[in-house]
């Protein structure tokens, strides 16, 4: 018994017997507005992306990304700055009526209202009115949108320390210190590691002690005097030591 019995196979109807090189088909109702998707659409969709990716490479090429160091999340000091588009919200959580105790109304409730009433705007203004002149809630609660979305965006761009912002999440390069110097030893026995990092590279505690552009004298100063969060008398050694110190310290310097 053979399979298609009285069946007459004229070829595998995935395949077209006659091949037509991409030639449309005829929509009569669209005359003149069809064309073949491959590759003719395709080909023009392709070269449209090509260019915008062309394009976005060439930008980041020009203008990489201002990365900074490595997230540090024992760092408290650290200011971090939401991306432009959300400065508004990060405004607003300034004020007193919308942080510290409130801050729910400024996080939560205030943003809340604001995206809940967008959502519910298609059901609260059912008029058949159109035109922004004709609709006096819809368009003033817009512009009365948009005009605080700006006016909190200038006021966090301007209140902003943008210097100590650039300082803060600069890259710094730290080497791996000398650990057999007898400068080493000395800060060790001194306890100054314990907050400057045993590789000088600073923490949560203490600022790094590499790239500083301090004197041997200064850096002597701080050590016997301390300095804002640096306790007085924390070196104890003898003068001769603390040279030692403080040469080992600058050898690090910025150079
Ligand atoms: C209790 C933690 C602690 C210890 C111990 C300590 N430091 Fe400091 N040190 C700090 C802090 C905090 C600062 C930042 C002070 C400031 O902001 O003015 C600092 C700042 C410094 C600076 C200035 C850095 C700069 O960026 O200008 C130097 C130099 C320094 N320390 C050296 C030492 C030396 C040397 C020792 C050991 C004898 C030592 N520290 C021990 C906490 C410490």
């Amino acid at each position: 018994m053979h399979r298609g019995k009285g069946m007459k196979f004229v070829g595998d109807s995935r395949v077209h017997a006659v091949r037509h090189s991409n030639i449309p088909k005829d929509y009569s109702e669209y005359p003149g507005k069809t064309e073949a998707f491959w590759p003719n659409f395709l080909l023009k969709e392709w070269m449209v992306g090509a260019v915008f990716l062309i394009g976005y490479l060439s930008l980041t090429v020009a203008h990489p990304s201002p990365l900074e160091r490595i997230a540090d999340p024992t760092d408290t000091g650290y200011i971090p700055l939401p991306d432009w588009y959300f400065l508004f919200l990060y405004q607003m959580l300034k004020y007193s009526y919308a942080s510290g105790p409130y801050t729910t109304i400024g996080a939560f409730i205030m943003p809340g209202i604001a995206a809940g009433g967008l959502l519910l705007a298609p059901f609260i203004d059912r008029g058949p009115e159109r035109r922004p002149i004709k609709r006096p809630f819809a368009t003033g609660f817009m512009l009365l949108a948009l005009a605080s979305i700006i006016f909190l965006t200038w006021e966090s761009v301007v209140n902003h320390d943008w210097e100590a912002a650039k300082k803060q999440g600069a890259i710094v390069k730290t080497v791996a210190v000398d650990k057999e110097a007898e400068g080493y030893q000395l800060m060790q026995k001194n306890t100054c590691l314990t907050c400057h990092g045993d590789n000088l590279q600073g923490g949560a505690a203490a600022p790094t002690l590499q790239n500083l552009s301090l004197t041997p004298e200064e850096i002597a100063k701080i050590a016997r005097n301390g300095r804002g969060a640096m306790p007085k008398g924390v070196f104890k050694g003898t003068d001769e030591e603390l040279k030692k110190v403080t040469e080992y310290i600058t050898q690090y310097n910025k150079k």
